[in-house]
């Protein structure tokens, strides 16, 4: 008898094939990798060792799981599947905090549209409506208190405004200068020679030039605009989070004052101008508002896309004949990048709803004021919905993800950041077809953020 065989990825019931050599095998299952994990005794003359599987099969569903651990986010598809086929219903932590993970597509979606759900916390306890859980300076709290952490009426209210600057021409205008802007980076990056960091050095810039844009920033302060960015990438983490709250942010709030300042006095064609005069039935943004609305659309629109480009780009790499294919039939782009969003989108939880009653999902009752975060990207991997969903497949039709967001909170950007990437993304590999990855993927870190799929680096050879 051969030793014990690890053979993920077979689901069927019967004995099989053994597929390293001879002989036949029965499966034991022992756990979880990115699908159930069996063991099984073989008479082949291969062995491979077995290894232990990413999550055991005798997790206990009550235990919390640490979603700022490292062991999460390196074996997160594999969580994912086990809480789609295990536990539909099952506990997180967020450093100290606990919440109520919800995994399937159906439940998703109706945690995020199902009034019973709220995201204002205070509401939703029935305790007035401050929805900050902990002190925050008041030069803070402003860009902190923004439609996204809001429940209709006010979300409603904020979001119509918000709408109406976002103009189809406002954003229709953007495309030309994405194209301008992708093409005049990756021209710059080809004459280099070596690898390059594509996060740092064409995910990053591309999204935040085209975000200083649309607020109207001057060309001389891109650069002192982009370095306050940076801060949210790197710094909203451990004891830097602090330093983030208590200064970074006051430089920021100072730079948007100081921006809404001088587009009062004198408006443009950008979404910054427009935001500033919206009006629907003489209603107008408060300074504290417009404040927030800008910091979100800031972090929305930039961090998001930045991500997104990156995580395409690693899977295009790796999923090589998908890429062939897309550049000869260009054409494609469109229901890739949808794709790409679904498979490998940046956003894996939505904000915290809190259940305004008591509510029965899956046997489990959720009382009054339980924090629950869908996961969407286990929803965008549902095997109940979508056909093999851990494939790439840039066809994929219909292809009704969840990677941005449902129901209220809906993403306004989508269109913006459908463009975005797919220009971004096809200048670059029209340009540099042969791109490849200049490490061993086993080595990728992904950043352990909380709701997150971020690399941390993507080093790539251009040619
Ligand atoms: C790849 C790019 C993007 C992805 C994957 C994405 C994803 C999402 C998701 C999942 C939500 C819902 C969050 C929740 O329910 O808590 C959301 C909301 C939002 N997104 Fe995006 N987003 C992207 C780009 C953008 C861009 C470019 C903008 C604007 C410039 C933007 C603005 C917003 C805003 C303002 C909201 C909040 C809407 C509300 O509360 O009503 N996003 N986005």
């Amino acid at each position: 008898m051969g030793k014990a065989l690890l053979c993920p990825g077979i689901l069927s019931k019967k004995a099989i094939d053994c597929p390293v050599g001879a002989g036949r095998y029965h499966r034991v299952p022992i756990g979880f990798q990115a699908r159930p994990v069996y063991v099984a005794e073989c008479e082949g003359e291969k062995e491979i060792p077995v290894a232990a599987p990413a999550i055991p099969l005798d997790f206990d569903p009550k235990r919390a799981i640490d979603l700022n651990s490292k062991a999460f986010h390196a074996n997160k598809y594999a969580w994912y599947r086990w809480m789609l086929e295990e536990a539909p219903v099952c506990t997180g932590k967020v450093s100290v905090v606990k919440v109520k993970l919800v995994s399937r597509y159906d439940d998703c979606k109706m945690v995020l549209s199902d009034p019973r759900f709220m995201r204002n916390r205070a509401r939703a306890r029935g305790k007035g409506s401050g929805s900050m859980p902990f002190p925050v300076p008041k030069a803070v709290k402003a860009l902190a208190q923004s439609m996204i952490l809001e429940d209709d009426p006010e979300h409603r209210r904020l979001r119509n405004l918000v709408n109406k600057a976002f103009t189809p021409r406002a954003v229709g205008a953007l495309s030309d200068r994405v194209e301008d802007l992708s093409q005049e980076l990756v021209d710059e990056l080809e004459d280099r020679s070596g690898p390059i960091d594509l996060l740092n050095d064409y995910a990053r810039p591309v999204p935040s030039l085209i975000i200083s844009e649309m607020m109207g920033i001057a060309p001389d302060e891109v650069s002192r605009f982009q370095k306050m960015l940076k801060v949210f990438s790197d710094g909203l983490q451990g004891l830097s989070m602090l330093r983030t709250v208590l200064w970074d942010l006051r430089q920021v709030r100072r730079f948007i004052e100081e921006l809404v300042e001088r587009k009062r006095s004198s408006p443009g064609q950008d979404i910054l101008s427009n935001l500033i005069l919206a009006e629907e039935e003489g209603d107008r943004l408060s300074p504290d508002e417009l404040l927030a609305m800008v910091f979100l659309l800031i972090i929305g629109g930039f961090e998001t896309t930045m991500h997104l480009i990156t995580n395409s780009v690693r899977t295009l790499v790796e999923h090589p004949d998908e890429l062939e294919r897309l550049l000869d039939e260009p054409k494609l782009w469109d229901s890739a990048v949808e794709e790409l969003v679904r498979h490998s989108g940046p956003i894996h939880g939505t904000k915290l709803q809190y259940t305004a009653e008591d509510v029965t999902l899956h046997g489990e009752t959720l009382a009054r004021g339980t924090a629950v975060m869908p996961m969407l990207a286990a929803a965008n991997r549902d095997p109940r919905v979508f056909e093999e969903p851990d494939a790439f497949d840039i066809t994929r039709s219909p292809n009704h993800h969840l990677g941005f967001g449902f129901g209220a909170h809906f993403c306004l950007g989508r269109q913006l950041a459908l463009m975005e990437t797919r220009v971004a993304l096809k200048n670059l590999f029209e340009t540099c077809p042969g791109l490849a990855l200049a490490t061993d993927p086993r080595s990728l870190e992904l950043a352990p953020m909380v709701g997150w799929h971020r690399h941390k680096a993507l080093p790539v050879r251009l040619h």
